[in-house]
Order: structure tokens, then C-alpha cells, then sequence
């Protein structure tokens, strides 16, 4: 009894390792866009995101007058675009879009954490969370002007 429940025990969990190998190999060589699940989980991730930003006393007063459904557009056609997927963007460079309301750096490192919260939520895997950081991360010069 004890003995067929570890072999049970123990063939689950090879069998759990092995989905995981080949999910992981499934994976391998994607685009991060496919590898975040691609436009339904892009536009989902933008949505919680702009959620948190409304709701993020640090920054949400800068989004007092914004369209936000063209916003939310925007992001995902920018989030698509840069991460590999079949989209263009269409919206404003991000020099021109943000000059002159006087974006200080820890509103945009606030931004961020909005950002990982939401990819925390999603349970969006490290290296993904890493990977979309960094495509963000060099926009920051274009952005914070003061
Ligand atoms: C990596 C960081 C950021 C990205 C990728 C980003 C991206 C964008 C995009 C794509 C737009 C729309 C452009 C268009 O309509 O043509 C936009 C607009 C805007 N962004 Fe950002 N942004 C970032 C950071 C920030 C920060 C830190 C703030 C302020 C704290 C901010 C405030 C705004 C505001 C107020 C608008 C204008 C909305 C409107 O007038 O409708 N952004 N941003």
C-alpha cells in the first residue's frame, strides 16, 4: 500500500517534470509576444495595468484628463508591436507624448510597479517579466523631463 502510493507519488511527479520540459520546449524560441500568450493576454495585462495606475495616488493625477480608451490602444499596440507581435503602433512618439507634463523619475519607477504588479498577478514568469521591462526600460529617457 505504502510502496504503490510512492510509485504513484513518484510517476506524478515525473510526469508533472515532463510537462513542465516539454511546455518549456514548446516555449523555446517564441516571440515574447506568443510567450506572454499573445493580443487576448496583452490586452487583459494593459487593462489591470491602467486599473492600477487610476488607482495609484503617486501618479493618476497626470491621467486626470486622458483618453483612456485610446491609451489603453496605444499600449497595446506599442506592448505588441515591441515584443515581436503582428501589430503596428499608431500613437504619438514617446518624447512628443509626454513633453512638458513634467514626468519625475519616481513616477515612472512608480509606473513600473504598477506594471510588475499587475505581470505578478497574470503570474507572468520572470524571464517574460525581465524581457517586457527591458523593451520599457530605455523609454524612460524620453519620458522623464525633470
Ligand atoms: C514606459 C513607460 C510609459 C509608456 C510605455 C507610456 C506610453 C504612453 C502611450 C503609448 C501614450 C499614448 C500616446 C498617444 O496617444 O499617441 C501615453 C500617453 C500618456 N502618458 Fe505615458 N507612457 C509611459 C510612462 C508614463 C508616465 C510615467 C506618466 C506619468 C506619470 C505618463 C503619462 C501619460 C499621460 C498623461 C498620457 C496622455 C494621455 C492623454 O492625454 O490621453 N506616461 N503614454
Amino acid at each position: 500500500m505504502r510502496l504503490s502510493t510512492g510509485v504513484g507519488a513518484c510517476s506524478a511527479a515525473i510526469a508533472m517534470f515532463l510537462t513542465g520540459q516539454a511546455f518549456a520546449q514548446s516555449m523555446a524560441g517564441k516571440s515574447l509576444y506568443e510567450r506572454l500568450g499573445g493580443q487576448p493576454a496583452i490586452v487583459a495585462v494593459v487593462d489591470d495595468f491602467v486599473g492600477n495606475v487610476a488607482k495609484d495616488k503617486r501618479i493618476n493625477g497626470f491621467f486626470a484628463k486622458a483618453d483612456i480608451p485610446n491609451l489603453k490602444t496605444r499600449l497595446v499596440e506599442q506592448i505588441c508591436a515591441g515584443t515581436g507581435g503582428p501589430c503596428a503602433y499608431r500613437g504619438r512618439d514617446m518624447k512628443t507624448t509626454h513633453a512638458g507634463m513634467g514626468v519625475r523619475s519616481r513616477y515612472f519607477n512608480a509606473l513600473v510597479q504598477d506594471l510588475q504588479k499587475t505581470l505578478k498577478k497574470f503570474k507572468v514568469p520572470r524571464k517574460e517579466q525581465g524581457e517586457l521591462l527591458a523593451i520599457l526600460g530605455p523609454m524612460k529617457k524620453d519620458i522623464v523631463t525633470r
